[in-house]
């Protein structure tokens, strides 16, 4: 990959061939990773992470990368820096690249990380926006090459909301041979416009099905996502209405192949959108999900920050 200023915003900013590559650096450097045999290609780089939202898996999934490649990090919040409100974005992204290597930014508004990768000399990095969740699905296409061998010609069942994390996949299957299916009520699918864009930089095998059972048939893969995300707080009693009848339990997992693979991004509401029985059976693998973020963003980090060392 041309290690020049490149950011990891959304998926469609780079080719299959460089998404291959992450997926092979992360699946070459996992197992080191596991028995601590990495070599520390970044010592001394620094990444800031910038969250206006919560988070679990991302922030500490970066902020261990980043110490696994012999870096540090930093935690920031708006309270520090009011990107935006205190300080224009530009200035913001100025500042940070006399101080930092990259920069991992999690927040609501897609155009505001944006301005920011604009106005910064340094990677900057997209750890979920209201619009996408790229590292979420990178993460995800690695578990599932580790338990299918290939997402090439599977079919990928998005049951949910048309939401930050299906764009995503939709972004996926712009640059790999998958079928998405995503099954939502009518007001709830990605909308046309969005569709339309991902159209004009590729040809996802995409399409839309109002009745999860029927789009649930013969799927390799079910995935569900919360209902409600991050900041749709207020519209949480019409969305529980709305879905009731999006549930991923045994009965439509019975649908999918014998074999389906149950993914969730997490954090899950249990009794929502799946049921324990699905969540903790046999065929879930949201923890392998989990745990995957880690190796992704190390390898995107790896990546995006220059180091003369070898990868
Ligand atoms: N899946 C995910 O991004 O989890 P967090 O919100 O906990 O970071
Ligand atoms: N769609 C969810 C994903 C959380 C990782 C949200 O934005 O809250």
């Amino acid at each position: 990959m041309n290690l020049s200023k490149k950011d990891f915003l959304c998926i469609r900013d780079f080719s299959t061939e460089e998404l291959k590559e992450i997926l092979s650096l992360s699946r070459k450097q996992k197992p080191l990773a596991r028995e601590f045999k990495l070599e520390p290609t970044h010592p001394g780089r620094v990444l800031g992470c910038i969250f206006h939202k919560a988070s679990l898996r991302t922030r500490i999934s970066f902020e261990v990368a980043i110490r696994q490649l012999g870096g540090s990090s930093l935690y920031l919040t708006d309270k520090e820096i009011g990107i935006g409100s205190r300080e224009a974005p530009k200035d913001v992204g100025e500042v940070l690249s006399r101080y930092v290597d990259a920069i991992m930014i999690r927040t609501f508004d897609q155009k505001m990380v944006q301005e920011l990768a604009e106005n910064s000399k340094i990677p900057v990095i997209n750890g979920l926006t209201d619009l996408l969740h790229p590292c979420q699905i990178m993460g995800d296409i690695l578990t599932i090459i580790e338990h299918r061998g290939s997402i090439e010609g599977l079919k990928i069942v998005f049951i949910g909301d048309g939401n930050n994390v299906s764009r995503s996949w939709l972004n996926a299957a712009a640059r790999f041979p998958f079928k998405l299916v995503l099954t939502s009520p009518s007001g709830y699918k990605i909308d046309d416009s969005y569709l339309e864009e991902v159209k004009k930089d590729g040809d996802p095998d995409y399409e839309w099905i109002e009745d999860p059972s029927e789009a649930a048939r013969g799927a390799d893969v079910i995935y569900a996502d919360v209902w409600t995300s991050m900041g749709q707080e207020a519209e949480k009693a019409e969305r529980l209405n709305k879905f009731k009848s999006y549930q991923v339990n045994d009965r439509l997992m019975k649908l999918a192949k014998n074999d389906a693979l149950f993914m969730h991004c997490l954090p899950a509401h249990r009794g929502e959108e799946v049921t324990d029985s699905v969540i903790d059976s046999a065929n879930s693998v949201v923890y392998d999900e989990a745990e995957n973020r880690l190796h992704i963003q190390r390898a995107i980090i790896a990546l995006l920050i220059p180091t003369d060392r070898k990868l």
